[in-house]
């Protein structure tokens, strides 16, 4: 029985906008993340700023150091914004990340992760969380900086079951995850491929987890978190309305209608997969707003027919 569902961070998906409007019309989440946040050149970023500058309740902003210092820039100007809770993200493969020894390099390089998550240890006034793969190179990897994560005071771990290498493809490890789980004192959440009802249903019976994280998943089928949770699935126009409302809310902030389609494009790559592949492509292709808009309207009304 799968008691806590999360909402993953998705650098370039699931931003304040999304996360404010997915839990206004979906919910169904116990617990949501920023995307990374990490120094550039020493400095924020400011729309990682701005990403946590309205206060959501069960927010974990997550953090990308790649050093004890950079650790301690990141959580004392989250802790100043009034943040407790911070999650410190030991999984991302991207190799610019990786090139800066952030993420999943942390796992390829033990002493590195041991030494932020002993500094993790100074700061009582926050309650953290990690999320992380079974390691870079192989699924093993983790068991050399177990010890170090039972010795970290942390609310919960969150184990996306693959290793660096593999990035986003390729089967979890679901025997080293059961090694884990068996391994680690913490609250342990699976991350990986979570899809259907019965995905969470599967991960929940065979091991002693606390919950799910999901991500690609949830932006396919936004109402799995409510399915799982045996909650009416919300309708095709609440999907309408948070649509609507995340242009709106896109447009406001950005310079112009064309960066608008390009930042809502890449959604399309996942929302609703069993949309014919001819629509989808309209929107790929689409370079203003009109042309945008056109190709949506046609698709929701395409799936407002098969609702009814
Ligand atoms: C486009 C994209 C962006 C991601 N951004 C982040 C991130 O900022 N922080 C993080 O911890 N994981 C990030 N991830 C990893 C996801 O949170 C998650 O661990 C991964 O997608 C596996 O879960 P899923 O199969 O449910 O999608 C990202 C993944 C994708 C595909």
């Amino acid at each position: 029985m799968i008691t806590e569902i999360h909402l993953a961070p998705l650098q370039g998906f699931t931003d304040a906008i999304f996360r404010q409007l997915f839990c206004k019309y979906y919910g169904g989440i116990d617990r949501c993340y920023t995307p990374f946040i990490r120094l550039e050149h020493g400095n924020f970023r400011v729309r990682d700023i701005r990403d946590i500058e309205s206060p959501q309740d069960n927010l974990s902003p997550q953090i990308l150091p790649g050093s004890a210092s950079e650790f301690n820039v990141l959580v004392d100007k989250i802790e100043s914004l009034g943040y407790t809770e911070i999650d410190i993200n030991m999984g991302c493969p991207f190799p610019p990340v990786m090139a800066h020894g952030r993420g999943c390099a942390l796992l390829n390089i033990p002493e590195k992760a041991i030494e932020i998550l002993r500094e993790a240890r100074q700061r009582p006034a926050v309650r953290f969380s990690l999320k992380m793969r079974l390691g870079y190179a192989d699924t093993t990897q983790w068991r050399q900086i177990i010890d170090a994560v039972n010795d970290t005071e942390l609310t919960h771990v969150t184990v996306h079951a693959r290793y660096g290498k593999q990035q986003y493809k390729g089967e979890c490890d679901m025997e080293q995850f059961a090694d884990f789980v068996a391994a680690c004192r913490h609250k342990v959440i699976y991350n990986g491929d979570i899809c259907t009802p019965a995905d969470a249903e599967a991960v929940g019976n065979r091991f002693a987890i606390g919950g799910v994280m999901i991500g690609r998943g949830l932006l396919a089928d936004l109402n799995l978190p409510r399915k799982i949770k045996g909650l009416e699935p919300c309708n095709i126009d609440c999907f309408r309305q948070l649509h609507a409302e995340l242009v709106e809310q896109l447009t406001q902030r950005m310079d112009n209608d064309r960066q608008v389609v390009d930042r809502m494009k890449p959604y399309w790559e996942y929302l609703f997969p069993t949309v014919d592949h001819k629509m989808r492509k309209r929107i790929k292709k689409s370079n203003k707003m009109s042309e945008y808009s056109a190709a949506v309207a046609e698709i929701l009304h395409q799936l407002k027919e098969e609702e009814s």
